[in-house]
């Protein structure tokens, strides 16, 4: 699946560039674990770092008001979401956020909730702080992860007040419904609980070209259809100091592939809420953010478009491979099709079993029989076991490949 503008079909040699994904292997060793793409950037953003460079002083830079505005009407078109001005606060990547926000909105010894398997520096934010991980696994039912409301309920009445949410979830690929938004915003009103909401996954749609109509039973776009958490939990008050409330984390790293650009935003409604969050930040010392990070970040948002597009097709095609690869693959590995972005959550559960391997055996054997670094499934906490993340925004040829060496552990 060739795009005519963008090659998103080659994965661009990253070696020897202090790549963490690559260059933190040894050689030989192929990567797809680290939750960033092999894909060249739109130009457009290369071309706006182009022309930032020209001017020769980089000192430190106020976040522009073109930037807010290219975020917002970005969030506009592609979200149907309508953020004001004064509610937006630029930060320096989501995780340096949501420790803000955790240390904010807890004291040491609260629960926080979280719901595994979920991101692994979640429970890390939880207990760097002295607080305490409150997990409600998410529910595997007719194939599909669910949320557990029930269990919800009974931690919030247990007395947590704060929860994680990671929305799209990684690693299991979910794009949470109105319907469970709805009653997790239900329960989050009625005992008053805050939520950090981390849409940092939220705009990478798959795009299913039309010569793919004939396939359309993976990742059906109209279907999954993200929607922000902070539109189903909205105070009517903006300046009440009581009542459940959210922080959205939004960011375009994953969306135009500039993890490394370190540029985040913190959407917060509330007032009293986004003052202390601005302090938070200062306390921190994360309240400069940098320069040539919200460059791209603007250059993606305002001109990225039809990039994104080009990825979401990519992406599709990709997944697409990965599920002949799977049915295909001597291993049995079964496919959780994420409903949106590029990692795919695999189930080894049938090999490990008829092996014998427990999961740290089948860790070894990927690395130096098969050569390939997974995400490891335990890491994502609670529900993780049997299971690896498979980072698909690579090459068509790389994923086959990946697929080739599982084969030498058959
Ligand atoms: C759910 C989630 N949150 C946060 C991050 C990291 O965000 P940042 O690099 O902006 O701190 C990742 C990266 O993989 C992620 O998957």
């Amino acid at each position: 699946m060739k795009s005519t503008k963008y090659d998103l079909h080659t994965a661009v040699e990253r070696r020897g560039t202090g790549a963490a994904k690559w260059d933190l292997l040894p050689e030989g060793r192929l990567p797809f674990w680290v939750a960033d793409m092999d894909f060249a950037v739109a130009p457009e953003i290369t071309s706006a770092l182009h022309a930032r460079v020209e001017h020769p002083v980089f000192g430190y830079t106020l976040p522009p008001e073109s930037l807010y505005e290219a975020f917002r009407e970005f969030q506009l078109r592609h979200h149907d979401r309508s953020i004001a001005r004064e509610h937006c606060v630029v930060v320096p990547g989501v995780m340096p956020a949501l420790r803000t926000a955790v240390e904010l909105l807890s004291k040491p010894g609260d629960k926080v909730v979280v719901q595994p398997p979920v991101y692994a520096p979640f429970f890390d934010s939880v207990k760097a702080k002295d607080r305490e991980v409150a997990e409600n696994p998410l529910v595997l039912e007719n194939d599909t992860y669910h949320m557990d409301l029930v269990g919800l309920e009974a931690i919030f009445q247990a007395g947590a007040r704060l929860m994680l949410l990671c929305s799209p979830h990684n690693p299991v690929g979910r794009v949470w419904s109105a319907a469970e938004l709805t009653a997790l915003a239900e329960l989050c009103r009625r005992y008053e609980v805050n939520v950090i909401a981390d849409e940092i996954h939220a705009d990478i749609a798959h795009v299913e070209p039309a010569e793919h109509a004939d396939i359309a039973h993976v990742a059906d776009p109209k279907t999954h259809t993200f929607l922000p958490f902070d539109a189903f939990l909205r105070a009517e008050d903006e300046d009440s100091p009581t009542g459940a409330q959210v922080i959205s984390l939004v960011s375009p790293s994953k969306t135009f592939n500039i993890p490394g650009a370190s540029v985040a935003f913190a959407v917060i409604p509330n007032r009293p809420l986004r003052r202390r969050f601005r302090a938070g930040l200062k306390a921190n010392g994360l309240d400069h953010p940098h320069i040539f990070g919200m460059i791209s970040s603007e250059a993606g948002y305002r001109s990225g478009d039809t990039w994104l597009k080009a990825l979401g097709k990519q992406l599709h095609a990709n997944l697409v491979q990965l599920e002949r690869l799977c049915a295909e693959c001597s291993l049995k590995p079964r496919l959780f099709a994420p409903e949106i972005s590029f990692i795919a959550w695999v189930g080894f559960h049938d090999f490990l079993a008829s092996y014998g391997l427990s999961d740290e055996e089948f860790q070894e054997k990927l690395r130096t029989v098969a050569e390939l670094e997974l995400s490891h499934g335990p890491d994502f906490g609670t529900g993780g076991k049997g299971f690896q993340r498979i980072n698909f925004a690579t090459s068509p040829a790389l994923l086959e490949e990946c697929f080739r060496r599982l084969e030498r552990l058959a």
